[in-house]
């Protein structure tokens, strides 16, 4: 027992029951749920407030930049960011993706360059760099796994050579819940003079993580998935890299001046917020990452380690259950991936879900991972600072009913 178990009286939806039993949710790799604090915080900006940003020449306006912009430096201090200006809001760790691999790579990869990426990648952080080697002639590259659901760092080191351009990695596989050596693999990625690009939509939110220490050069992350609300998150860049990357969308609030036939941009992080920006929800993300350094992001870590080896140790003990991911918590976050017998994981899902167990089935926007792992799908269960070891309990209780349902076992 990790001691957050009182947190779940914070977040109103887990109050519910659906079909008469509690919300035993268990899918926060997807999105995670909101506390009260978050919802009354966005609720209050609209109340008092809201007016559109870096626009107005009257109060309402002035005070919501003022917010917006104290919603930027506050996500900056939770990953300590020695400067507010490192950070740009976008809509999410997808878009922050396609803004690196379009605005940075597109100006800057060569045919013959290499992008180094992983077998593990969610497709945010795949397929926007398929489109851009596309257009500049680059070829994508990939680190395998090993046989124990870690990334290889000996075919790291072996494939990075000085083409290699750019080295992308998520910091926790959002299937197996593998977290790399983010630090080890910088370093690496520095002796060929790589760029490296961290995909922490699953990391940041489970992990402290220090943008001064980690070595990338850009890190992204979502703020749906650390209690937040959906339609933003953020790109944190090394100010040199930031002033290497053009911006990928153009329009109003980006630039310095507009002729017919030329514009030039605004300064830094403001030309990659193209348009009216989310400001309601960067006073939640706000919100959200107080709430998380309230509870301490060495607690949060801890209290996902507990529920995960909790989890995998009764998961071992249930015949026809097998997991995909590595066995040592240390190697490892809070998603669990793994499926009964030949049963398909909808079906799983579909039965987990009639005990009240909320998991994902599906491929997870990893289907390469699906095809080295030989399957098409995997269920996943996944813990936040809300799940408690009760909510394990029904899981694993909840496949007992599904094995007898399917007669495995
Ligand atoms: C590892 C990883 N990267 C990127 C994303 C994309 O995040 P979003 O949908 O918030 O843009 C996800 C979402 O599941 C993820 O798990």
């Amino acid at each position: 027992m990790s001691g957050l178990e009182h947190l779940r009286a914070d977040f109103p939806v887990l109050q519910r029951e659906i079909g008469g039993k509690p919300v035993h949710f268990l899918d926060s790799a997807a999105s995670s749920q909101k506390p009260t604090s978050v919802l009354e915080a966005m609720d209050d900006f609209y109340r008092c407030c809201y007016a559109n940003v870096h626009r107005g020449a009257y109060a309402l306006s002035v005070e919501s930049t003022e917010r917006y912009e104290a919603a930027r430096s506050r996500v900056a201090s939770f990953i300590n960011a020695s400067d507010p200006t490192q950070v740009a809001f976008a809509r999410g760790a997808t878009s922050a993706l396609n803004l690196i691999a379009h605005g940075w790579g597109g100006e800057h990869l060569r045919p013959g360059d290499r992008v180094l990426l992983t077998e593990m990648e969610h497709h945010a952080n795949l397929v926007p760099w398929q489109m851009v080697a596309a257009r500049t002639g680059a070829r994508l590259d990939f680190v395998p796994l090993t046989d124990d659901y870690r990334l290889d760092l000996e075919a790291l080191e072996q494939k990075l050579d000085d083409d290699v351009a750019v080295v992308g990695v998520t910091g926790m596989s959002n299937v197996l819940g593998t977290i790399p050596p983010i630090p080890r693999i910088a370093e690496a990625a520095r002796t060929v003079g790589a760029l490296l690009v961290v995909d922490g939509a699953q990391l940041v939110p489970h992990q402290p993580v220090d943008v001064q220490t980690l070595g990338a050069d850009f890190l992204v992350f979502s703020a749906h998935k650390m209690l937040g609300p959906t339609g933003i998150g953020a790109l944190w860049g090394r100010p040199e890299r930031l002033e290497e990357m053009e911006p990928y969308e153009g329009g109003g609030e980006m630039i310095a001046d507009v002729q017919l036939h030329t514009s030039t941009w605004a300064a830094i992080p403001h030309r990659f917020e193209a348009g009216t920006p989310p400001i309601a929800e960067a006073v939640g993300f706000a919100a959200a990452v107080d709430y998380l350094d309230k509870v301490g992001m060495d607690q949060v870590a801890a209290h996902d380690a507990d529920l995960t080896a909790y989890a995998l140790q009764l998961l071992a003990e249930i015949p026809h259950v097998t997991v995909y991911g590595p066995a040592d918590v240390d190697a490892r976050g809070g998603v669990i991936s793994f499926t009964m017998a030949d049963v398909h994981p909808h079906d799983l899902a579909t039965i987990l879900d009639q005990q009240g167990v909320s998991v994902r089935a599906g491929h997870h926007c990893a289907k390469p991972l699906m095809r080295r792992l030989c399957v098409p799908a995997t269920a996943r269960a996944s813990f936040y600072v809300y799940n408690t070891r009760t909510d394990v309990d029904a899981l694993v209780e909840a496949l007992g009913v599904a094995s007898r349902i399917f007669g495995v076992g």
